[in-house]
């Protein structure tokens, strides 16, 4: 049989470790697939996805900064995709048509949401700082789950006040202001690049926050990022992306192979050595 091929669309693209964890899968489950990366500026969109309809490639991850962007080009968007107006996974539906999945919001509420088990959402407080491509799923992910009181900071405030149009229950606040406002909060989510490997850090020190914050990063590369590291030894309960991660990738894997593939010690040590 043919081999099927898939891959991630974004740009930059170097450190996605999106091909390692489906590469390990179609292995394991013994597919003849292989997915790689596919780093295209804005104006190739089109030109990529529509190899989906000739067959050229079988599915497709998105990820920064073309979450959005890609919609335009799809016949259509589907559960929590349409919510959110973001797209991280593509495929040929039965009948023929390009739908765009959101599988993010399962990761993150696999990853996360699902673990704040003390956490009483209709009265905590959240603050989510950043508003880029994942931001949408982390607000549409906590709606969910029953939270109401959710600030978010971001750099450009425009970026939070887009995001604003969508959720209108959300609170905008500015990056100036982020410190204050993470004075009374029960969970903190970082949605920046903040803290990546080789980029820059949080310059904010967080001095007074809730005995009982939570922490949660999005960013897993490095496994604990300098505010994990911070939280920690202040005993704030933290967590990072990673989980995130590879539910978002199980749940794309499933929707194209029709295969739910284990999430395993041995993926996650073989996800992990790339980090090192
Ligand atoms: P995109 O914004 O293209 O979707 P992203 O990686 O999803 O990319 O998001 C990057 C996030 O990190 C944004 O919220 C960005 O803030 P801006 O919207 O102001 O760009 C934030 N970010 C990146 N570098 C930052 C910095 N030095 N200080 C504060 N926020 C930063």
């Amino acid at each position: 049989m043919k081999e099927k091929k898939f891959g991630i669309i974004g740009k930059p693209l170097s450190h996605s470790l999106s091909p390692i964890l489906h590469n390990f899968w179609f292995k394991k489950y013994k597919i003849s697939a292989s997915y790689s990366l596919i780093e295209i500026e804005l104006d190739e969109i089109e030109k990529v996805i529509n190899k989906i309809k000739s067959g050229e490639l079988y599915g497709i991850n998105v990820t920064v900064p073309y979450k959005q962007a890609v919609i335009p080009f799809l016949d259509a968007t589907v559960n929590e995709a349409k919510e959110t107006l973001s797209v991280n996974t593509i495929s040929l539906n039965k009948e023929g048509k390009l739908e765009g999945t959101n599988t993010d919001v399962y990761g993150l509420e696999k990853g996360f949401t699902n673990k704040l088990g003390n956490q009483d959402s209709e009265q905590n407080s959240v603050l989510v700082l950043g508003a880029g491509g994942v931001t949408p799923s982390i607000i549409y992910a906590l709606k969910k789950k029953g939270f109401k009181k959710i600030s978010i900071g971001n750099r450009t405030l425009k970026k939070a006040e887009d995001i604003k149009k969508k959720f209108s229950f959300i609170k905008v606040v500015e990056w100036k202001n982020i410190e204050e406002e993470a004075i009374n909060m029960d969970i903190i989510i970082n949605a920046t690049s903040l803290g990546l490997k080789y980029g820059n850090d949080f310059e904010q020190e967080f001095k007074i926050i809730k005995p009982n914050l939570v922490y949660y990063d999005i960013i897993y590369n490095p496994e604990e990022t300098m505010m994990i590291k911070k939280f920690k030894r202040r005993n704030v309960q933290t967590f990072n992306g990673l989980e995130m991660f590879l539910y978002q990738g199980q749940k794309s894997f499933s929707l194209w192979n029709k295969i739910n593939p284990e999430l395993n010690e041995e993926l996650t040590q073989t996800v992990m050595s790339k980090l090192k």
